[in-house]
């Protein structure tokens, strides 16, 4: 294989950059070359790449966001647009194109190598840790340390001035990033999408903190298991208790990745750069029991990423 395709789509994720330079580092040691599209799906459409040399990936693996940019790209939906991108990418050379993204991009990559004939090979990248193959995926430890960043601030403000917080966090359809930053932050209750909560409860809880002589309490709430905003009301009204939220909203998809993102995404990158190129196709590479591993795109995008139920009764038992 000769020229290997790379692009980055869907939401950014910190760690995407040190995917990128793991990528083009292992390829060209490898003897490929490496050519960049812009923008996810857009970039093959609109001709818009250039080539990557090592110099070009340099002092990358310490930014947030994506060097290729990002996008939506909503005609990649149609399969008749996925046939031109595939035509590109034949007239380009690219034999085999690989996509660092969440399961959108994925499912993307899944088709275009069904239906035009690319080898293709994923890389997990999204904070929301909702992709079965990895766990986490690239981006959820960076994302889940700034919003423990926040409740950690704001739980200094509910202290001083008794109040309750609920802190409305990122995850799409999945509550991974209000577990964890839930449970690490000692939250008196976490709502995710996952497991069904009712508000008079969690009322019913924070009135028993009163009773113990807790003064401030901070609820986490997944996205997709309601709006801050509206909960907060709701406790106000159910329970009179003085209510603040905070939406941290993109925030949490920014900053510089830690280092345990940095080295996931290398690992990961790079394992995907060499399957690739030793003829592997339609899987994606991730972390799983300690080692880095291949799976089929087929099984990562028809699988639901577990949720670990016994994390939200230890952070219960915590709030007591
Ligand atoms: P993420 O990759 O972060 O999950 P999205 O779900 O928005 O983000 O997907 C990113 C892009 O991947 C979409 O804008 C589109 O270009 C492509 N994509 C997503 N789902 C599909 C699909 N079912 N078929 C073809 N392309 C898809
Ligand atoms: O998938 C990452 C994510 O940040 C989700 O947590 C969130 O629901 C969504 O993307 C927001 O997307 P946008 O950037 O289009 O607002």
């Amino acid at each position: 294989m000769n020229t290997i395709g790379l692009l980055t789509s869907g939401g950014d994720a910190p760690g995407m950059n040190a995917a990128i330079r793991a990528v083009v580092r292992t390829a060209l040691g490898r003897g490929a070359r490496v050519l960049g599209f812009r923008h996810g799906y857009d970039g093959i459409l609109e001709d818009d790449h250039s080539e990557m040399r090592s110099v070009d990936v340099g002092g990358i693996i310490s930014r947030g966001g994506t060097i290729l940019r990002s996008g939506r790209c909503k005609a990649f939906f149609e399969p008749a647009v996925r046939a031109q991108a595939g035509q590109k990418l034949q007239s380009l050379g690219v034999s085999g194109l690989i996509v660092i993204g969440g399961d959108g991009s994925l499912a993307g990559a899944k088709k275009l190598s069904e239906e035009c004939g690319i080898s293709v090979y994923g890389v997990p990248a999204t904070i929301d840790n909702d992709i079965f193959g990895t766990n986490p995926s690239i981006g959820f430890d960076t994302a889940i340390n700034t919003a423990l960043g926040a409740i950690d601030r704001v739980r200094d403000t509910a202290y001083s001035h008794d109040r309750v917080f609920v802190v409305e966090v990122m995850g799409r359809k999945h509550g991974f990033i209000a577990l964890e930053a839930g449970l690490a932050g000692g939250a008196e209750a976490i709502l995710i999408p996952e497991i069904p909560f009712s508000l008079n409860q969690v009322c019913e809880k924070l009135a028993a903190g009163t009773s113990r002589g807790k003064k401030s309490s901070i609820i986490v709430v997944a996205e997709g298991a309601g709006s801050a905003h509206q909960i907060s009301q709701d406790i106000r009204e159910r329970s009179g208790f003085e209510c603040r939220e905070l939406v941290l909203g993109h925030m949490q998809r920014g900053g510089n990745p830690t280092a345990f993102d940095r080295v996931l995404a290398t690992r990961i990158g790079s394992f995907a750069a060499t399957q690739l190129m030793n003829g592997r196709s339609g899987e994606m590479a991730g972390f799983m029991n300690g080692a880095i591993v291949g799976t089929p795109l087929e099984t990562v995008l028809s699988t639901d990423q577990p949720i670990d139920s016994e994390r939200l009764l230890l952070a219960d038992v915590m709030a007591q």
